[in-house]
């Protein structure tokens, strides 16, 4: 089999990358591990950037997100008690973000490219991505206990964090920068109306609390625990209790309890790999960095990284240029710092650190004090929450 680009990983990267190749009549495959059903089980984040609605729309998958997401125009953090609103409409000049689950994204993206005719392996085992420092690479599977070649122009690596992409390039052509949290986040699904009709980020003496939504009549919320924590350990009543008991008295008054529909406990990780590029093999997406979930950039960090892997091959093919290509990695590697600054910094705001000690106790409340009380500190907050522009500062 041959084709131009294969993609390896059939999460959001990978999806929306084929999308955006088939727009432009590039030809891709995708291989991916896991089965269809596997994919979707998984629950991530929900808070889509405009670019990466713009990407959606531009893939030609936006109808049901724009008939089912919820347009945010700002969102609470609490702390000492008190609720301070993000005005980010205000802050932004009329910028917002919308709610609208990574499932629901993934599941558009699957069900187009099915109707599009387009080639997608699951369960493909034993994946290896071969030659790619060569101008002829080509990656080897296994299916039902037979091996399979595909030959290819390109390797795009959309295969998460724990991928064989990145695992394929020698050590000493790759530098990897990492920081892990003392802590995890405990996450509950639930079928109940959200506390409030915004996001709530709280900060409070028990630790850490998220509370958001995929709709009005579904849930999710998350709790900072320790990462000795073992989800079995954590009943529903359990969560619910902790849960309350982090929010100010009006939102624990509000929670709307009910049985979950999932639970887990998730690490918190800064990670970013330099560079993104291997002459023809790409990393976009978790495969090449992670960020921390509070503030909800993963998946629009790989929903840009994947809009500028499709520009710079759509460059290759349609105008017989190298640029982009040429830049993918300085380029994409630009705005990933930048969200994983703001993710790093957000994190650190909002918790509780467990060696923190009271001076550094204190020096965050000074903060969170200040930043709420300041146009310009709601402002710094605001227009890193709804995403800095595809081409800030390039
Ligand atoms: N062979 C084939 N597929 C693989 C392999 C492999 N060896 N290893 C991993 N995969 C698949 C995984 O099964 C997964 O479906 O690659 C896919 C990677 O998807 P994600 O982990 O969702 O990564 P990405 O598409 O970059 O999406 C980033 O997901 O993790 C969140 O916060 C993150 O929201 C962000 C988004
Ligand atoms: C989520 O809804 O899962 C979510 C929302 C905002 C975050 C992180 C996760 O910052």
């Amino acid at each position: 089999m041959r084709t131009q680009v294969a993609i390896i990983g059939a999460g959001p990267s990978g999806l929306l990358l084929g999308q955006l190749l088939h727009t432009a009549g590039i030809d891709a495959v995708i291989l991916e591990r896991q089965s269809a059903d596997y994919v979707l089980s998984r629950i991530r984040a929900g808070v889509l950037e405009q670019v990466t609605i713009d990407l959606m729309d531009e893939a030609g998958v936006g109808t049901r997100m724009h008939q089912q997401g919820l347009v945010h125009n700002g969102f609470d953090m609490l702390f000492k008690g008190q609720r301070h609103r993000i005005n980010l409409d205000r802050l932004t000049g009329g910028r917002h973000v919308m709610v609208y689950g990574q499932t629901e994204v993934t599941k558009d993206l699957m069900e187009a490219r099915q109707l599009a005719g387009l080639t997608t392996i699951y369960q493909a085992d034993r994946v290896q991505v071969l030659d790619f420092d060569t101008d002829h690479p080509r990656v080897t599977y296994e299916k039902e206990g037979k091996t399979h070649e595909l030959a290819c122009d390109f390797i795009a690596g959309c295969d998460g964090f724990h991928g064989v992409c990145r695992a394929s390039v020698p050590r000493s052509a790759l530098q990897e920068y990492e920081k892990v949290y003392p802590f995890g986040w405990l996450g509950l699904l639930s079928d109940t109306p959200p506390v409030h009709e915004e996001l709530i980020y709280a900060n409070s003496p028990r630790g850490f609390a998220l509370c958001s939504m995929r709709s009005m009549n579904r849930s999710r919320y998350y709790l900072q625990v320790p990462l000795t924590d073992k989800v079995e350990n954590w009943s529903d009543e359990d969560f619910w209790q902790e849960l309350r008991l982090r929010l100010d008295q009006e939102a624990g008054q509000q929670l709307v309890t009910g049985p979950s529909l999932e639970k887990s406990i998730a690490p918190l990780r800064s990670f970013v790999s330099e560079p993104l590029r291997f002459h023809r093999l790409f990393l976009a997406g978790d495969a090449g960095h992670i960020v921390p979930p509070t503030g909800a950039k993963g998946l629009n960090l790989a929903a840009t990284d994947v809009k500028y892997l499709f520009d710079a091959l759509r460059e290759h093919y349609l105008e017989k240029s190298s640029a982009g290509l040429n830049h993918y990695s300085e380029t994409a590697l630009k705005r990933i710092w930048r969200a994983e600054r703001f993710s790093w910094w957000f994190t650190q705001l909002m918790h509780r650190f467990p060696e923190a000690g009271e001076i550094n106790q204190k020096l965050q409340e000074a903060e969170l004090d200040y930043l709420v009380h300041s146009d310009s500190g709601m402002r710094t907050i605001a227009e890193n929450y709804v995403g800095l522009p595809l081409n800030f500062g390039l």
